[in-house]
């Protein structure tokens, strides 16, 4: 028996199987050749990703003690920061308190609750909704409920990590077609001899700012008899004549399934799924991200269904969107990546270049990150600048002198 076992007196009164002692040598093993220490040494010598400890008010990050102008937040309409909205939120824990303290299948259900989601599915045209935890939970405990061994999904190669992993995580057989290219997704559902068929797409594109051809996913969804999964994260709260999104003229269609975020363009926290009445309640038995998971605080509930209310009420998503088009206009010159969204894209290449473009810019006065691989293929790596109806069109102006600064 190893040493130290037989110096734990509570372990010495226990007979320990040979299967046990077995189990402790080889994690000894492991522990030897791998101390916490250098567990993730590869990672740390390749990775260049840092936390960078903030300070946000909504217009400005102030990063390493200096103010910049945010052009790098998914708050796209400022509800973050509205006094409606906080206003909102502070008074649920005024008069609730804090955390829900459970699962929503347990006692952490609210009549908030399914009041907002009713107000969600109305917004967006579905029977009904389901509110999670986020999106990354969202997602991971979606496919999972909908998928299984005998599933083929079909995965656009961009998708977020959240789609990605809770295809993989969900046992289907998973095939990615390439961007957008809806000829090679048909070529793969023809190939497919699964009992189902699920096509999973982000909405708008989070790193590359394009959109899902929706209309195609439907009719091939429809021919080859297929679920649609579309992820709105980046088109809720910003697309379509009330923010609805980027699927509005389908929402409903039964083979149709939208996930988006209440932690972007509504300043808040959370995710909500939207589909059929029989959908949702499906999930409500099967989905083990809502069922093992505490459910939201009902402040952010609060938060959130107050910036849909200004979203509903006034002309943000308007301001957003005029925004957009005047950063269009303003940037014809710069190898803009094709989006009419407010996810826009200046293509680099190097890493070196998107990085260093990116320093520059602080030293201007403006926050926008440089994405690099792994998040975007070698050779593509790019400035991201993020527009919100925060922004005035001086913030704009700005912005692009100082991309014209740097050459
Ligand atoms: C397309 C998309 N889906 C899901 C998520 C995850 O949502 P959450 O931050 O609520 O986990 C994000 C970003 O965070 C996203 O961009």
């Amino acid at each position: 028996m190893p040493h130290s076992l037989q110096a734990c007196g509570k372990i010495n009164d226990f007979k320990l199987s040979a299967a046990l002692i077995d189990s402790f040598n080889m994690s000894m093993n492991i522990a030897t050749m791998k101390d916490s220490r250098n567990w993730f040494k590869t990672f740390s010598e390749t990775r260049q990703r840092k936390l960078l400890a903030s300070q946000r008010d909504g217009l400005n990050i102030t990063v390493e003690g200096k103010v910049l102008r945010n052009f790098a937040s998914n708050d796209y309409l400022g509800m973050s920061v509205h006094p409606q909205v906080c206003a909102a939120a502070k008074d649920v824990i005024n008069q609730q308190g804090l955390g829900s303290g459970a699962s929503r299948l347990v006692s952490g259900d609210a009549p908030l609750l399914h009041q907002f989601e009713r107000e969600l599915a109305d917004w967006k045209g579905f029977e009904a909704c389901l509110i999670v935890g986020s999106g990354m939970l969202a997602n991971i405990g979606l496919l999972q409920a909908l998928a299984n061994r005998h599933t083929d999904i079909f995965s656009d190669k961009l998708n977020h990590a959240s789609l990605v992993d809770g295809a993989r995580l969900s046992g289907a057989k998973v095939s990615r077609y390439a961007h957008l290219d809806m000829g090679k997704l048909e070529q793969l559902l023809q190939k497919s001899v699964a009992k189902q068929r699920i096509i999973v797409s982000d909405g708008v594109f989070s790193m590359d700012g394009d959109a899902a051809d929706v209309a195609s996913l439907i009719s091939l969804a429809e021919v080859y008899d297929a679920l649609i999964v579309i992820d709105d994260a980046h088109g809720t709260g910003t697309l379509g004549e009330q923010g609805e999104g980027l699927i509005s003229e389908f929402a409903g269609h039964a083979r149709l399934i939208e996930v988006g975020t209440l932690g972007k363009a509504l300043g808040s926290y959370g995710a909500y799924i939207l589909g059929t009445l029989e959908m949702i309640e499906g999930l409500k038995q099967r989905m083990r991200t809502l069922i093992y998971s505490t459910a939201l605080p009902l402040s952010v509930i609060a938060a959130a269904q107050a910036a849909l209310s200004l979203i509903q009420t006034t002309d943000v998503v308007k301001t957003l969107q005029s925004n957009v088009l005047y950063f269009l206009h303003q940037a014809q010159n710069f190898s803009l990546m094709p989006s009419s969204t407010a996810i826009q894209l200046v293509l680099l290449g190097s890493d070196e270049k998107a990085l260093s473009a990116a320093i520059s810019l602080r030293e201007y006065g403006f926050f926008v990150p440089a994405i690099r691989p792994p998040t975007v293929p070698q050779g593509q790596s790019r400035l991201r600048i993020t527009l919100a109806a925060t922004h005035s069109q001086q913030d704009i102006n700005s912005l692009i002198k100082a991309l014209s600064n740097l050459g």
